[in-house]
C-alpha cells in the first residue's frame, strides 16, 4: 500500500506576521483599550495581560462542542478583541492549510477570476473576515511569487454583528493600504443579515464563497425537518449556482455534531440531486456515495501539524497552557460546474483514523461507501499513516 498524499506543514504567507502581531494588535489596541491613554502606545505585555481575561473566557466557551443557547458573545467587546487577538489567527492558518492543501481548488478561483475581471468572495458568517483575509494573504503571496497583477476584488461579507463586520473592514483597509499589489484594489460590502440571506443579498457570481466556523452556531434551513426542507433545498441550489471558480467551502469545528451535520449536508445535497453530475467535490470526499461517518461513533475531522506565527499568538497559547501543534477542523469543499474536481484515482481512499493500536502492525479506518474500511498497515519499519492521507489500496 502507497500513500498517495501526506500531510504536509502548512507555508505561511510573509505578510501574515505583519497582519497578526501589527494590524491586529493595533486595531484591539485602539478600539478596545479601556482608557485613552492606552490607545496611542504599541501593544506590550500589558495589553495582552488585559485582553487574555477574555481570551481564557471565550475559549471556554469555545470548548469542542458548543453549548446549547450559545450567548451572542460578539455583543461584547470583550469577546470580539479576545476573537481578533487569538481566535482570527486560529481559524485563518485552518483557511491557510486548506488552501494549501486543495491548491488546484484555490487556483480555480483566481482562474475564474481572470476571466470574469473580479475576483468575487462571499463570507457567510464572516466575522471580522478571517476566512477572507486568509484568503487574501493567499493571493498576495501568489501575486508576489508570479508577478501576475491581482485582480479587482470584491469582499461580499454578512453577518448578524455589525461591530465584527466593521472590525474586518478595518483589517482589511490596512492590509490593501500597506501592500501595493493590493492597494486600491479591494472593495468590502457588508451585510447585517443572517448568512442564508446571501442569495438575495449578493449580485453576481463568486470566485470563492467560504463559510467559516458558522454552521456550528447557526445551521440556518434544515434538510431533516420535514417543513424546512424546500426552504434548505432552495437556499443551497441558490448557493451552489451562485458559487463559480473555486466553488464552496465549509469549514468548522473538529466536533462530532458539527462534522456529522456537514456528512448529512453533503449526503442530503447528493441525494437530493443539487449537485449536477458533473460537478465533484474536491474534499475530503474521494467518492460521491453515502458518507459512512454521517452518525455513529466516529466523525470525519483532521488534524494538520502546524506552528502557526506570530508572536502574539504563541503568548496567548501558552497562557491557554500549550502551545498549539495541530489545527483540527472538519470540512467539505464543493467544486463548482465550471471548474470541477478530478476524478479520483479508484483505489485512492482517504485515512479516516490515526492508527488504532500501537503494535508492529496497526488497523487504520478509510474512507469507503456507507460503512468506513479496516485495513492493517505498517509493515515494519513503514512510517505510520495518519488522518486525513490518501493511500493507495491494493487490487481486491
Ligand atoms: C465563530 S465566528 C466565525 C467568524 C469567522 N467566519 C471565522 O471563521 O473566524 C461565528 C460568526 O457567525 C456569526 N453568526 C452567528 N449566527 C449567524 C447567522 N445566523 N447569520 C450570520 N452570521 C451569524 C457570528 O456573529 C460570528 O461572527
Amino acid at each position: 500500500m502507497q500513500k498517495q498524499q501526506q500531510t504536509k506543514l502548512i507555508t505561511f504567507p510573509a505578510a501574515w506576521t505583519w497582519l497578526m502581531d501589527e494590524a491586529v494588535t493595533q486595531l484591539v489596541k485602539t478600539h478596545y483599550s479601556p482608557r485613552e491613554s492606552w490607545k496611542n502606545k504599541p501593544f506590550g505585555k500589558e495589553d495582552a495581560r488585559f485582553f487574555f481575561k477574555g481570551i481564557e473566557e471565550l475559549s471556554e466557551f469555545f470548548t469542542e462542542e458548543r453549548p446549547k443557547g450559545m450567548p451572542a458573545y460578539f455583543q461584547h467587546p470583550k469577546f470580539r478583541s479576545a476573537y481578533i487577538l487569538y481566535f482570527l489567527p486560529l481559524q485563518a492558518a485552518k483557511f491557510i492549510s486548506l488552501f494549501q492543501m486543495h491548491a488546484s481548488a484555490f487556483e480555480a478561483a483566481w482562474e475564474h477570476a481572470k476571466k470574469s475581471g473580479v475576483l468575487r468572495i462571499a463570507d457567510l458568517g464572516s466575522g471580522p473576515g478571517t476566512a477572507s483575509l486568509a484568503a487574501l494573504l493567499m493571493f498576495l503571496e501568489r501575486s508576489t511569487r508570479t508577478g501576475e497583477e491581482i485582480p479587482k476584488i470584491v469582499l461580499e461579507w454578512i453577518d448578524t454583528n455589525r461591530n465584527s463586520l466593521e472590525d474586518g473592514r478595518v483589517l482589511v483597509e490596512q492590509l490593501s493600504e500597506s501592500f501595493s499589489r493590493l492597494r486600491n484594489r479591494v472593495e468590502i460590502r457588508t451585510h447585517v443579515a443572517p448568512w442564508w440571506k446571501a442569495p438575495l443579498l449578493i449580485e453576481g457570481k463568486t470566485s470563492l464563497l467560504l463559510l467559516g466556523h458558522v454552521l456550528n452556531e447557526s445551521s440556518g434551513p434544515s434538510p431533516l425537518r420535514e417543513d424546512d426542507r424546500a426552504n434548505w433545498i432552495d437556499l443551497w441550489s441558490g448557493l451552489f449556482a451562485m458559487a463559480e471558480g473555486g466553488g464552496t467551502l465549509i469549514v468548522d469545528l473538529a466536533a462530532r455534531r458539527t462534522s456529522q451535520l456537514l456528512s448529512r449536508f453533503r449526503d442530503e445535497w447528493i441525494s437530493s440531486r443539487i449537485f449536477e453530475n458533473d460537478r465533484r467535490i474536491w474534499g475530503p470526499c474521494l467518492h460521491a456515495k453515502a458518507c459512512p461517518l454521517a452518525d455513529g461513533r466516529d466523525w470525519c475531522h483532521f488534524s494538520v501539524p502546524t506552528e502557526i506565527p506570530g508572536m502574539w499568538f504563541r503568548e496567548f497559547s501558552k497562557g491557554l497552557g500549550s502551545e498549539r501543534q495541530w489545527l483540527k477542523f472538519s470540512y467539505l469543499w464543493i467544486a463548482s460546474k465550471d471548474f470541477p474536481a478530478p476524478s479520483p484515482d479508484s483505489r485512492a481512499r482517504r485515512v479516516i483514523s490515526d492508527p488504532l493500536g500501537k503494535g508492529k502492525t496497526a488497523d487504520i479506518l478509510i474512507c469507503e461507501p456507507e460503512k468506513p474500511g479496516r485495513i492493517r498497515t505498517k509493515p515494519q519499519g513503514a512510517a505510520p499513516i495518519y488522518r486525513g492521507e490518501i493511500i493507495r489500496v491494493p487490487k481486491k
